[in-house]
């Protein structure tokens, strides 16, 4: 198995922090400091007529309290405005979470989870991804070269529909080339190995973009700027959890697209 580099995975985990929001201890307190509408209420009270109340019966002289009660009396006490917050945190706190992303980029380390998924694909790839009898090539930069992104080709979408679909899948849809079309040797034609490729359609979308930005990072040797990109963008996809149509380049492009564009993340900045 090839060793996901350890900048790769810190980095992985500063995205996901960034992509599902400043973690909750650091805002809430910031609430509870907030004056409550309720608390000007009991001054409004104070000049009300005052009834005159016959005085009670002098107190019994006080018993001195036991200490553990006076401890408890010495005791900061919440201040009485502070229950009307109390009331509205459970419904702010929901609030809140709501604002965040969905749950499913929490524990999703991209290069992490990839490398473990990769299993599924190393029998034919090989782990290194030297390629065997049974799958290509996907080191010695054959990988960029088939599924890199360009200004004209959106190769992060259309590597994630190769994996999706596989041999199969891809012609069912009636494309007989996959990859990018100004490879140096020519366009990859669909079935032109071996053997097929069946397609991954099983997988959850957090593996199916893991796998492929595994092979992204540790096969193609993408250059850590474009690895940072891509990997927002396939959080981002995680984030809104799209389901696929076709799941041909095209659907997927556009998907990555609108995801992007939903979470700020500059497109141009892939390029
Ligand atoms: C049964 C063997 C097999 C397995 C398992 C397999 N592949 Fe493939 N893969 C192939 C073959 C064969 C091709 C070429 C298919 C074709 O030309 O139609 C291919 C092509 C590819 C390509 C395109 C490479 C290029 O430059 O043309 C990628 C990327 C790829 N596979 C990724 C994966 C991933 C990711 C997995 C695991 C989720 C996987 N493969 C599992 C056999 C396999």
């Amino acid at each position: 198995m090839v060793e996901v580099p350890d900048y790769l995975l810190e980095r992985s985990r500063q995205r996901r922090a960034e992509l599902t929001g400043a973690p909750p201890a650091e805002d809430a307190p910031a609430s509870a400091d907030a004056p409550s509408p309720a608390a000007p209420a009991p001054a409004a009270a104070a000049p009300a007529a005052p009834v005159p109340i016959p005085e009670a019966a002098p107190p019994p002289p006080p018993e001195p309290d036991p200490p553990y009660v006076e401890a408890a009396q010495r005791r900061k006490r919440m201040p009485y405005w502070a229950a009307s917050v109390m009331v509205f945190l459970p419904v702010w706190a929901i609030f809140y979470v709501g604002m965040l992303e969905p749950p499913a980029t929490d524990e999703l380390v991209l290069a992490d989870n990839g490398a473990a998924v990769y299993s599924t694909c190393a029998s034919c790839h090989g782990a290194d991804g030297s390629g065997t009898a049974t799958g290509r090539q996907l080191n010695g930069g054959e990988l960029l070269l088939t599924f890199g992104s360009t200004p004209d080709f959106d190769g992060l979408a259309h590597h994630l529909s190769w994996v999706y679909l596989g041999t199969a899948g891809t012609k069912r849809l009636g494309l007989d080339f996959y990859g990018d079309p100004n490879r140096p040797d020519g366009q990859r034609e669909v079935d032109s190995f071996a053997s097929g490729m069946s397609g991954f359609s099983n997988l959850s979308l957090e593996d199916l973009v893991s796998v492929v930005y595994y092979e992204r990072v540790v096969h193609g040797g993408l250059d850590a700027e474009k690895a940072a990109h891509e990997e927002e963008m396939l959080l981002a996809l995680v984030a809104d959890a799209p389901v696929f149509e076709s799941g041909s380049p095209d659907e997927i492009s556009a998907l990555l697209t609108e995801s992007a564009e939903g979470h700020g993340i500059d497109l141009a900045a892939g390029e």
